[in-house]
Formats: structure tokens, sequence, C-alpha cells
């Protein structure tokens, strides 16, 4: 199998889906594209720490969304990826980019959606007083953040947390299922069929 990541930032879960290519828990897979939107991305070091070929396409130089989303589109497409991976990818993607990639991209996103779409989740969550946070990999639609759910880890959020310590939590929990989310999607355990997420068996 070959995946495409795409990042904005620090990299931890590239780091994690990485090392799960690497232990066999994501079997016959190899990362073949590592792609941000920013070129001071610290992804890109992880990953060419790893030996993996990385590309910048920076969204500023682009006049729109659409162009922005064609370029990205045709640097996927050269890899020819089984699987397109939101690794922390911070741009809102057209309608037409993700109806391309239906049921061949995935994200991961720091809530327990339905709650929590969009930005700051963990500052929303403490706010709302919830006492269980986390997060989400789900099939990518054109409705941000609202695909079909594919794995969610839980944790309990303490009375004493802050912003950080409660995205330090979850983000554990993050590089706990994004792994095991790809190894069902790749092993074809688990698809999207019909909008819906189907499971031949259940993780
Ligand atoms: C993660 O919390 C992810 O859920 C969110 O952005 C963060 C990216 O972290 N979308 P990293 O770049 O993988 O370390």
């Amino acid at each position: 199998n070959r995946l495409v990541l795409l990042i904005s930032g620090r990299g931890s879960n590239l780091q994690s889906i990485l090392n799960a290519c690497q232990s066999g828990q994501i079997s016959s897979t190899e990362i073949v594209c590592v792609i941000s939107n920013r070129a001071e991305a610290p992804g890109l070091a992880v990953a060419i720490q790893a030996g993996i070929p990385t590309q910048v396409i920076a969204h500023r130089d682009y006049a729109s969304r659409e162009d922005f989303d064609a370029a990205l589109r045709r640097s996927i497409d050269a890899h020819h990826p089984d699987l397109v991976v939101l690794a922390g990818f911070m741009r809102q993607l057209t309608a037409a980019f993700v109806s391309h990639y239906l049921g061949r991209m995935v994200n991961i996103h720091p809530s327990l959606l339905p709650a929590f779409p969009g930005l700051h989740t963990h500052a929303r969550a403490l706010e709302k007083g919830v006492c269980w946070h986390g997060a989400t990999v789900h099939f990518v639609t054109p409705e941000l953040d609202a695909g079909p759910i594919i794995v969610q880890a839980a944790v309990p959020v303490l009375a004493t947390d802050d912003p950080a310590s409660l995205a330090a939590r979850v983000l554990e929990a993050e590089h706990q299922i994004y792994p095991q989310a790809l190894a069902a999607i790749l092993s074809g355990r688990c698809r999207l069929e019909a909008g819906r997420v189907h499971w031949s068996t259940p993780l």
C-alpha cells in the first residue's frame, strides 16, 4: 500500500504512523510522500529524517482555494496513493477535491465528534465542562469534520486541566487510534460504502 500524508505542523501523528509502518502494525505499507502547505512545518524534518520524500505546496502561492487544491491534487495523484492521510493538515479543502478522494482520504480530529468540530477543541471542551473528551478518525467528506466515523478514543477531563494538558492527553490517544484505523482500512477490514463505514470484521 501507498500512503500520502498531508501535514501543516509538528508531525507527531506522522511519526506514530511511520512507527506503525516500521513495526508492522500497518503491514506492507509505505509512506511515499509527505506534503506540507507550510515550508516551516517541523513535521517535514520528521519525514526527511526517515528518508521519506517531502514536498511543500504553499497555499499562499495560489490565488484561490481552487487553484491550491488543483495543485495539491496533481502532486498527490502523481504518487498513486491508496489512501490520503490528513495528519494535522490545517487547510479546509474544496468539495471538488474531497469528492475526488471520497473513501480514500481520512482525517484525525482532536475531539469526540460530532462535538467540537473546527478549531480550539480543547479550550472549548473545558469551557463546556465536559467530563470526557478525545479524538476521532473519520473519512473526509465535504462538510468540515463531519465525515463517517471510523474510530474514536475518549480520555477523561481532569479538574486541573488547562488546554495544553488536555491536548497532551488527547494526543496520546490520537497516536493510538490513527495507526489502528489505517491498519484496518489498508487491510480491507474497513471501508466507506454508500456513505457509511462498513466493517467486515470489527476492530
Ligand atoms: C493533532 O491534534 C490533530 O488532531 C490536529 O492537529 C494536531 C496535529 O498534530 N488536527 P501533529 O502535527 O500530528 O503533531
